[in-house]
């Protein structure tokens, strides 16, 4: 594809943009922005191309879209271990998918710049006082003062360097040895490793282990980077669009438009208006993009969507990261995936199946039941077997660490349990072990 000719950068101040913040001070503001224009972009243009060719084979069924992180990432969460536990994760996933599925997986994180929300009211009441909404440590902070929750554009360029460390230590690992398939069993955690989970993982990864130590002895070499390295992309809501238009570059190889703050972009639900700004934004830049689709779409208007977004029909330019919930799936998938299947829209089909699933536990907290995670993926993969169409990938909401956040799983989680480690500042996330099972129901599927 190419950008649209009457395309601009900052062409989408012309169109309505839901969920900025109020930014209290343009000049402020003006000045951020300057600033973010004038740094080094995150990731590099070629490293996109890269990816959007692999997400035109998971549109054909020949690889696998691992898609994951947390809901909200925090500045203060942003160390070494928290790093390293969700790449590890993510990493054991991609074993469980690529060995016991059969099929290359790509990898793409919700890291490095996921520190945007998108808030269902722009304030909210605490112990009687009207606040602004928390959206993300980009924008406030979530301590519930007038100070705190008013929008700090400085925090945009945190985010930046946030995301750049973040980046930086990624690249280190899945290039400087960490992630050689050498080390799979290494990369069990160790709270996983007792789990059931954890025992399928170690199984496994003493396969990959004996195979390679065969290939040593007959003398194939392993020292070389499909073994030793791996590929890891970045990805985040593109919600705040003066952030990503002053990452936004010419590519000096091609002379074509890319968001370099990371290598797949998103538009939420509530932000993909066809004439709204964000869609406007998107459609020039070349990266690969992905549209989340909840249960109340329109057709007409997905079919609008898709040919705004995608007007060549592309193969990997976009994804469609469906999240309809348990309850509506059986309904409303298939005759979305009818309708684009005539009309020849080549797509990578997600499931997240964590946003139309969120629910309030009786402890008052959160939640989202392992069981029904489990359930909308299942009838997704269903769903597109009879259809005809391919289930190319999977978006979740997961952490490495041990937390409490989601019910169920093989550990069974229960509802008295969720105070006990319920970190997060936006949407409950899958556990490492919970993750883990979810690969192996996955993997099960798309053999
Ligand atoms: C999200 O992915 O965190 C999110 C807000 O999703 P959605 O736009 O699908 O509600
Ligand atoms: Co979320």
């Amino acid at each position: 594809m190419a950008t649209p000719k009457e395309w601009t950068k900052s062409g989408w101040k012309k169109h309505t943009a839901l969920q900025q913040p109020n930014w209290p001070d343009r000049k402020k503001l003006d000045k951020v922005i300057g600033n973010l224009a004038l740094l080094p972009p995150l990731v590099f243009a070629g490293e996109i191309r890269v990816l959007k060719e692999m997400l035109a084979k998971a549109s054909k069924g020949e690889a696998f879209l691992l898609q994951g992180g947390d809901c909200s990432e925090n500045f203060s969460q942003v160390t070494a271990p928290n790093i390293r536990e969700t790449l590890k994760v993510l990493l054991q996933m991609a074993v469980v998918l690529t060995y016991a599925g059969g099929k290359p997986v790509i990898k793409v994180g919700r890291i490095a710049g996921q520190f945007a929300k998108p808030r269902s009211s722009e304030t909210e009441l605490v112990d009687g006082v009207e606040l602004p909404s928390y959206r993300g440590d980009m924008v406030n902070k979530i301590e519930p003062t007038i100070e705190d929750r008013t929008p700090n554009p400085k925090f945009m360029l945190k985010g930046y360097y946030m995301a750049a460390s973040t980046l930086n230590l990624l690249r280190a690992f899945t290039r400087g040895g960490y992630a050689a398939l050498d080390r799979v069993q290494a990369w069990n955690q160790e709270f996983v490793v007792q789990s059931p989970m954890g025992r399928s993982y170690d199984r496994l990864a003493k396969q990959i282990d004996t195979a390679i130590k065969f290939m040593n002895t007959i003398g194939i070499p392993t020292d070389i980077p499909q073994v030793n390295q791996t590929q890891f992309f970045t990805s985040h809501e593109a919600l705040l669009l003066n952030y990503e238009e002053a990452l936004t570059r010419i590519d000096t190889i091609t002379g074509d438009w890319y968001d370099c703050s990371a290598h797949m972009l998103w538009i939420g639900e509530r932000t993909r208006q066809v004439d709204g700004a964000h869609v406007a934004f998107l459609k020039g830049v070349l990266n690969p993009v992905g549209v989340k689709i909840g249960p109340d779409y329109d057709l007409d208007n997905v079919k609008q969507l898709i040919e705004a977004l995608n007007p060549e029909n592309e193969a990997g330019r976009l994804t469609l990261i469906t999240r309809m919930g348990v309850d509506n799936i059986e309904k409303v998938l298939a005759p979305l995936l009818r309708e684009t299947k005539k009309e020849g829209y080549h797509i990578v089909w997600s499931c997240d199946p964590m946003h139309a699933n969120t629910y309030t536990s009786a402890s008052g907290h959160k939640t989202r039941d392992f069981n029904n995670i489990l359930k909308e993926i299942t009838r997704f993969f269903e769903i597109h077997r009879v259809e005809g169409t391919i289930p190319g990938g999977i978006h979740l909401e997961m952490t490495g660490k041990n937390v409490t956040e989601c019910v169920g799983g093989a550990r069974n989680i229960v509802s008295e349990e969720l105070h006990s480690r319920y970190d997060t500042t936006c949407d409950p996330r899958l556990n490492a072990e919970q993750s883990l099972e979810v690969a192996f129901q996955i993997a099960d599927m798309i053999k």
